[in-house]
C-alpha cells in the first residue's frame, strides 16, 4: 500500500521547523509538508496580529494562549470555496465522470465518492447535487455515499448544516434546482433531510491519515496546492489506492503534477479528470521481438545463390550465424569489422573470439537463444568500434532444423545519441515545467489567500458600513435631542425673565410696605427679607435668606412668635392671621414693642408658609409689661402696631422714630 505514516519531508533548520515540529507534537497537524512561502506568510500574519516577532515568541505565545492555535490553523487552511466552483469544470465532470458511473454501475450497485479538502462544504453538496440528477432521487438515496472530508474541523461544523446563503445558491444553481434541493428560509437555503444522509462529514487529514477505499470519483480540488512536491506525489499514490479501477479523479485547475506520475489517465487535462487506468506504458523492450529479416538457410545447406550470399555478406547490418554447437558459422562483413574477426575464426567456438565473448550482455542473449530455440531481443548493447563506442540493439532468432542461431545487431548509436539529447531536452523541459506548475500553484495559492482576505475585508466592511448606519442614527437622535433641548432652555430663559420680573415686582411691592415683612417657608427658613426688616433688625436680607428664622441672632426674640408661627403652619387649607406684640431691641439697641402678625401662607390646599410683618414703637421701660400678649387680627388694642408716622417719615426710617422722637 503506498499509504505511509509520519513526516512527508525532512526538518527545515531554525525556529520555524521548530514551531511546526512544536505544533505536530501539541496538535498533531503536520505543515512540515506545506509550501514554504504561503504557510510562512500565514504564520506571519498571525504573529503580527497577536503582536509578537519571532517564531520562537509565537511558540510561548501559543503555549500561554492555546485559544490562538485555531486561529493559526484558520490562518493557514485557507477556506475560500463555492458551490460548483468553476463550473466549465463541473459540466465536463458531469458529462465525463458522472454519467459513465451511473451508467456503468449496476441500479443497486454502490456508488462511493470522496470529497477531500471540502472546507465548508459546498463542493460535497455539488457533488450530491449532480448524482442525484443523474441517478434519480431513490437510487442516490439507495446507493450514494458522499465522504466529504477536511483537517479544519471548524470548516466541518458549517459543513454537516449544509445550509448556504439563498442567493449563493442561486448564482451557482438556479432557481429551479436551489428550490429542488434546498429548503428556502429566511434568506438561506438547507440541504434537503432525506438526501442529505448520503453525506458523511469527517475530520481526515490528507498528509497523515490512511486513505478511504473503493471510492469511484475521488475530488480533491485547491488542495494539493499548498503541499510540495514530494509530499503532493504521496498523497496521489494515495489517492491511486483509494480509486477503484476506472475510477475518477477530479482535482483543481492549476494542480497538475498528477500527469507525471504516470498512475492516472488523462479524461480533460483543461478541466482535470483523470481516470486510474491502471496500464502503465509499455517498455519499449516488452513489445514483440521484430522478425530477422533474412531467413537464413541451415548451415549444411547449400548456400543457395550468389545473390543471398551477397546479401547477406554486404548488408549494412551486422550480421552472424552461430552454430546449435556454438561455433561461429558465418558472419557479414560488418559483423567481422565490429568483432574483429578474420576468416581463420569461422568454426571456432564463440568461446574463443574475443570480443565477442566480453560482450557479456550479448553473450548470455546468445546462450538463452540456443538453449531454448527461442527469439531474444537486447537493447542498447555497447562495443568500442574503431576507437569509439557504438551502441546496438541485438535480435537473435533460433534458425530452422536447430541449424543455429542469427544474430543481428543493429547499429543505434545515432538514435542513442538522439536519445539522450531528447532525455536531456526532457528533463530540461520537466524542470522548467516544474517551475512553471510551482509559480502556477503559487499564483493560484496567493490568489486564494487574497479572496479570503478579501472575503475578511469585505466582512469588516459590512461591519464598518452597520456601525456608521448606527452612528448616523445616533447623530440623528442627538440632532433631534439637541433641537428640544433648544427649545427648553428658550422657555427656561422666558421663564428665568419672567421670574426675574417678578422677583423685582415681589421686591418693588415688600420694599413698598411700610411695615418689616419677613417671609418663612414650611421650615421655618427665611425666604423673604425687605428693606424695612433690613432697617429695624440690622441685617441684610443675603445675610438671612435659607437661614431658619429661629436662629438669627437679632434684637427681636424670635423664640416668642415661635407658638403663633407653628399654628400658621398648623393651619390647613385657611389661613391663620395671629398678631401680637413683644417687646425687642431694634438696630440701634433701643428697645421698642413690636407688633408681628402671623399670617399663613397658602400652599395649594396645605400651609407653605408663614408671612411676618413688624411693626415697631418705642417702648417705655414698664417693670409690669407682659413679656409678649397675642391680640386678635384686626383689633388695635394697646398692642397695636406703631405705624411710623410723618415724623418718623421725616426723622428718618422705620424703626429710627424712637431715636427721632
Ligand atoms: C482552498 S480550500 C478548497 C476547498 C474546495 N475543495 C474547493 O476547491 O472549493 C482548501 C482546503 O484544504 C484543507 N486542507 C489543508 N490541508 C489539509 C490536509 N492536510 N488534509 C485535509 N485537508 C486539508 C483546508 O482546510 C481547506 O478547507
Amino acid at each position: 500500500m503506498p499509504w505511509q505514516r509520519g513526516p512527508m519531508t525532512s526538518l527545515p533548520d531554525g525556529d520555524l521547523g521548530a514551531l511546526l515540529e512544536y505544533l505536530q507534537e501539541r496538535r498533531n497537524f503536520d505543515f512540515r509538508g506545506y509550501k514554504r512561502p504561503s504557510l510562512t506568510r500565514r504564520i506571519a500574519k498571525r504573529m503580527q496580529a497577536v503582536g509578537v516577532e519571532d517564531y520562537q515568541s509565537y511558540r510561548d505565545f501559543l503555549e500561554a494562549n492555546p485559544g490562538e492555535f485555531a486561529e493559526l490553523f484558520n490562518t493557514i487552511l485557507i477556506n475560500v470555496t463555492k458551490l460548483l466552483r468553476d463550473p466549465e469544470a463541473w459540466e465536463v465532470l458531469a458529462k465525463e465522470a458522472v454519467a459513465e458511473i451511473a451508467q456503468r454501475k449496476g441500479p443497486d450497485e454502490p456508488i462511493r465518492i470522496w470529497s477531500a479538502g471540502c472546507a465548508s462544504g459546498e463542493e460535497a453538496y455539488s457533488l450530491a447535487v449532480l448524482f442525484a440528477e443523474a441517478l434519480g432521487e431513490d437510487r442516490f438515496r439507495r446507493t450514494t455515499k458522499i465522504y466529504a472530508t477536511d483537517a479544519d474541523s471548524d470548516a466541518l461544523l458549517d459543513a454537516r448544516q449544509g445550509r448556504y446563503r439563498e442567493r449563493d445558491l442561486v448564482e451557482a444553481l438556479g432557481v429551479e434546482r436551489t428550490a429542488r434541493f434546498f429548503e428556502v428560509e429566511d434568506g438561506h437555503g438547507t440541504f434537503r433531510g432525506d438526501l442529505r444522509r448520503a453525506l458523511i462529514f469527517g475530520r481526515h487529514d490528507l498528509v497523515q491519515d490512511p486513505p478511504i477505499s473503493r471510492i469511484d470519483l475521488l475530488v480533491c480540488r485547491n488542495t494539493l496546492m499548498y503541499f510540495t512536491a514530494d509530499v503532493q506525489v504521496r498523497v496521489l499514490a494515495s489517492f491511486h489506492f483509494a480509486l477503484n479501477p476506472g475510477g475518477y479523479l477530479f482535482l483543481g485547475k492549476a494542480e497538475a503534477l498528477v500527469t507525471r506520475t504516470n498512475l492516472f489517465e488523462v479524461v480533460d487535462l483543461r478541466t482535470r479528470v483523470f481516470r486510474k487506468d491502471g496500464a502503465l506504458a509499455r517498455s519499449a523492450w516488452a513489445a514483440p521481438v521484430p522478425r530477422p529479416l533474412v531467413r537464413p538457410r541451415p548451415a549444411d545447406t547449400p548456400p543457395g545463390d550468389a545473390a543471398d550470399a551477397m546479401a547477406f555478406e554486404q548488408s549494412p547490418v551486422a550480421q552472424f550465424v552461430v552454430g546449435i554447437d556454438g561455433t561461429l558459422v558465418r558472419a557479414s562483413r560488418a559483423a567481422r569489422r565490429i568483432f574483429s574477426i578474420g576468416s581463420a575464426s569461422l568454426g571456432r567456438h564463440v568461446r574463443e573470439l574475443d570480443l565477442l565473448y566480453q560482450a557479456t550482455e550479448l553473450r548470455a542473449a546468445l546462450e538463452r537463444c540456443l538453449r531454448d530455440l527461442r527469439p531474444v531481443a537486447v537493447g542498447g548493447l555497447s562495443w568500442p568500434v574503431a576507437e569509439q563506442v557504438s551502441t546496438f540493439d541485438a535480435f537473435l532468432a533460433p534458425l530452422e532444423a536447430e541449424a543455429g542461431v542469427l544474430v543481428v545487431l543493429v547499429d543505434v548509436t545515432r538514435y542513442r545519441h538522439l536519445q539522450d539529447d531528447l532525455e536531456q531536452s526532457q528533463r530540461e523541459l520537466e524542470t522548467a515545467y516544474e517551475e512553471v506548475q510551482s509559480t502556477v500553484e503559487e499564483l493560484e495559492t496567493t490568489n486564494e489567500e487574497l479572496q479570503s482576505t478579501n472575503e475578511e475585508l469585505e466582512t469588516t466592511n459590512e461591519e464598518l458600513h452597520s456601525t456608521n448606519e448606527e452612528l448616523e442614527t445616533m447623530n440623528e437622535e442627538l440632532q433631534s435631542t439637541n433641537e428640544e433641548l433648544e427649545t427648553s432652555n428658550n422657555e427656561l430663559r422666558e421663564r428665568s425673565a419672567e421670574v426675574v420680573e417678578l422677583n423685582k415686582f415681589l421686591g418693588a411691592v415688600l420694599g413698598g410696605l411700610r411695615s418689616a415683612v419677613v417671609v418663612l417657608g414650611r421650615e421655618m427658613d427665611v425666604r423673604a427679607w425687605n428693606r424695612q426688616a433690613e432697617d429695624l433688625w440690622g441685617l441684610r436680607s443675603d445675610e438671612v435668606i435659607g437661614h431658619h428664622f429661629l436662629n438669627l441672632d437679632i434684637g427681636f426674640p424670635v423664640e416668642k412668635v415661635r407658638p403663633a408661627i407653628r399654628r400658621c403652619l398648623a393651619g390647613a387649607g385657611e389661613s391663620e392671621h395671629i398678631e401680637l406684640t413683644v417687646p425687642a431691641i431694634n438696630r440701634r439697641g433701643r428697645a421698642v414693642s413690636c407688633v408681628v402678625r402671623a399670617t399663613g401662607l397658602d400652599g395649594d390646599g396645605v400651609p407653605g408658609g408663614v408671612i411676618l410683618t413688624m411693626d415697631a414703637s418705642p417702648r417705655a421701660e414698664t417693670p409690669g409689661m407682659p413679656e409678649a400678649s397675642e391680640t386678635p387680627a384686626g383689633e388695635n388694642g394697646a398692642g397695636a402696631p406703631v405705624v411710623p408716622g410723618p415724623a418718623d417719615e421725616a426723622g428718618g426710617r422705620p424703626g429710627d422714630g424712637e431715636a427721632g422722637g
